[in-house]
């Protein structure tokens, strides 16, 4: 497998007991795959989105990405991998307000000088379909051009694996259908594996794997 996760424990320690987010996690997701986590609000989607991402380590288990093992690696080998070869978006976007567009996207390449910044983020622009728009700040945009800039800031680079914290949740429904559509183009045309947790019924018809998640273990996989 491309991306597996091998029983993945995750336990919070919180005031009063011990609390188990996750238990027994395995999956496998393969190579160029759109994926989805589904499972009611506190199932564990993000709790396992954030371990799978290095963004958060897990209890127990490991998770190996393209032959390389997060467990391995210190916090510094975790940071340049995840700059290396992931990218994340979020439900509420996370763009940083006093930056344009364009300059949202900029700041993923961050170790190139501007000038060489410039033909790749006017191109992702280009390809999210904010042509026209770098100069426009966060508050300036809606919803689903917010989204556009942080899908072109966590592809810019070309991750291996694209992680989705429910993207479509804040968005109309016309709009989220636009932006899983631009989601799965990107996955065709850059071989990208993307993994999605969502709510988001129409998910379902462009991923090949769907897990099932209910408190803390995957329920069901088809
Ligand atoms: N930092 C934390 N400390 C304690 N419990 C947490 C923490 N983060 C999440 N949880 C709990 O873990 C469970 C899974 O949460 P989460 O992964 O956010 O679920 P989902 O994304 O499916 O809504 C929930 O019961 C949540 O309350
Ligand atoms: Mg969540």
């Amino acid at each position: 497998m491309f991306i597996e996760t091998q029983n993945i424990k995750k336990i919070y320690n919180t005031k009063t007991v011990p609390f188990e987010a996750l238990s027994n996690i395995n999956i496998g997701l393969s190579k160029s795959s759109i994926n989805a986590l589904i499972g009611a609000s506190g199932s564990g989607k993000t709790t396992l989105l954030n371990i799978i991402g290095a963004l958060d380590e897990a209890t127990e288990g490991n998770v190996i990405i393209d032959g390389e093992s997060l467990k391995d690696k210190n916090s510094d080998e975790l940071a340049k991998f995840r700059r290396d070869n992931l990218g994340f978006i979020f439900q509420s976007y996370n763009l940083i307000p006093v930056l344009t567009a364009y300059e949202n996207i900029a700041l993923a390449l961050f170790d190139m000088s501007e000038n060489d910044k410039k033909e790749p983020v006017m191109k992702m622009l280009e390809m999210v379909g904010l042509e026209g728009k770098e100069k426009s700040y966060p508050n300036e945009m809606s919803g689903g051009q917010q989204q556009r800039v942080s899908i072109a800031r966590a592809l810019i680079k070309k991750p291996k694996l694209l992680l989705a914290d429910e993207p479509t949740a804040n968005l109309d429904s016309v709009t989220g259908k636009q932006i899983l559509d631009l989601i799965a183009q990107i996955n065709k045309k850059d071989d990208i594996t993307v993994l999605f947790s969502t709510h988001d019924e129409r998910v379902m018809d462009i991923s090949s794997k769907i897990f099932t998640m209910e408190d803390g273990k995957i329920i069901k996989e088809v």
